[in-house]
């Protein structure tokens, strides 16, 4: 079956990022950088490398930093230009030409399920994408094209699904899966932030999923949910009672940089797989280990 193309990409971006205070106070934690990249630009970045170019973000106040990176910035290019610095040039305008990347605002932080459903206008009825800003893939771990190819063959939403420590299930969308094929499954049940001892597995439901336009009837009529708040899991559970939802499994490459060890995760091994920096940083990190005694007994 041709399934029409998947060109649109929504990122949810209103959050006020408590967890990472007081970094935060004053700065979205979209813009956080992971070794000298925000967040946010990662994630863009993989949605163009999955052949995504038209992006939302849903931001809210105090957001105008994430608009401001991904524009012309006229002034500083001026001043590297003068200096002779043209890789530099070309670095900061090429963030202006990454994509067409439009902006609505959430207004009320009601839940992420909230979000998305403010992307509607703009996605119209079409299949699209949602990547959760907090989430960030290496490129080692090409998840979005593998959703976007089982889209392709089934024309059905796909969750991305990674097994979590079951003690951790109670921070994530949980399913019950039903074994499809190699990293594949149907989804037969989901809910929001089980109990170790409710969940119905320990998947876990990570922050990529290719939905069709159908999501919004369901975010249309769902209830708030765990926190009081619109959840995008109960719409999914509303989905997958009218069509089949599919599970992408996968094993290694996320970070979630909401949280700070995996934020700190993030940093070091995302610095290690650079060319520019790894050699000399695996040389400080195993001087490090040895001066410690950290693997001594
Ligand atoms: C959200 C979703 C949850 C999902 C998680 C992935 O939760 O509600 O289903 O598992 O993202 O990171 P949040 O992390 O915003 O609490």
């Amino acid at each position: 079956m041709t399934q029409q193309k998947v060109t649109k990409a929504v990122i949810p971006a209103a959050g006020l990022g408590t967890r990472f205070l007081p970094a935060t106070k004053a700065q979205p934690k979209e813009m956080m950088p992971v070794v000298d990249k925000p967040a946010i630009q990662y994630v863009v970045e993989e949605a163009v490398r999955a052949g995504i170019d038209d992006i939302l973000i849903i931001t809210g106040r105090n957001k105008r930093s994430l608009e401001d990176h991904f524009d012309r910035n006229f002034e500083l290019e001026y001043y590297l230009e003068q200096r002779g610095k043209h890789a530099d040039v070309d670095e900061v305008q090429a963030l202006a030409e990454l994509a067409d990347i439009h902006y609505v605002r959430q207004g009320e932080p009601l839940g992420l399920g909230h979000a998305v459903q403010v992307a509607r206008k703009h996605v119209g009825d079409h299949p699209f994408v949602v990547l959760l800003g907090d989430d960030i893939m290496s490129e080692r771990s090409p998840v979005l094209e593998g959703m976007l190819s089982i889209y392709e063959q089934y024309g059905r939403s796909v969750i991305a699904l990674m097994e979590m420590p079951i003690e951790e299930i109670s921070a994530y969308g949980c399913v019950k899966p039903e074994r499809v094929a190699d990293q594949l499954v149907r989804i037969l049940d989901i809910v929001e932030k089980p109990q170790p001892a409710e969940a119905p597995s320990n998947l876990g439901v990570v922050g990529r999923y290719v939905f069709t336009p159908e999501i919004f009837d369901m975010l249309e009529r769902v209830q708030p949910g765990v926190g009081g708040e619109i959840q995008l899991t109960d719409a999914i559970g509303m989905l997958l009672a009218a069509q089949t939802v599919y599970g992408f499994t996968f094993v290694e490459g996320r970070y979630d940089t909401g949280k700070k060890i995996d934020y700190l995760r993030a940093t070091v091994e995302l610095a290690i797989e650079r060319d520019d920096l790894g050699p000399e940083f695996r040389a400080f990190l195993s001087d490090l280990v040895r001066e410690r005694g950290w693997l001594d007994g």
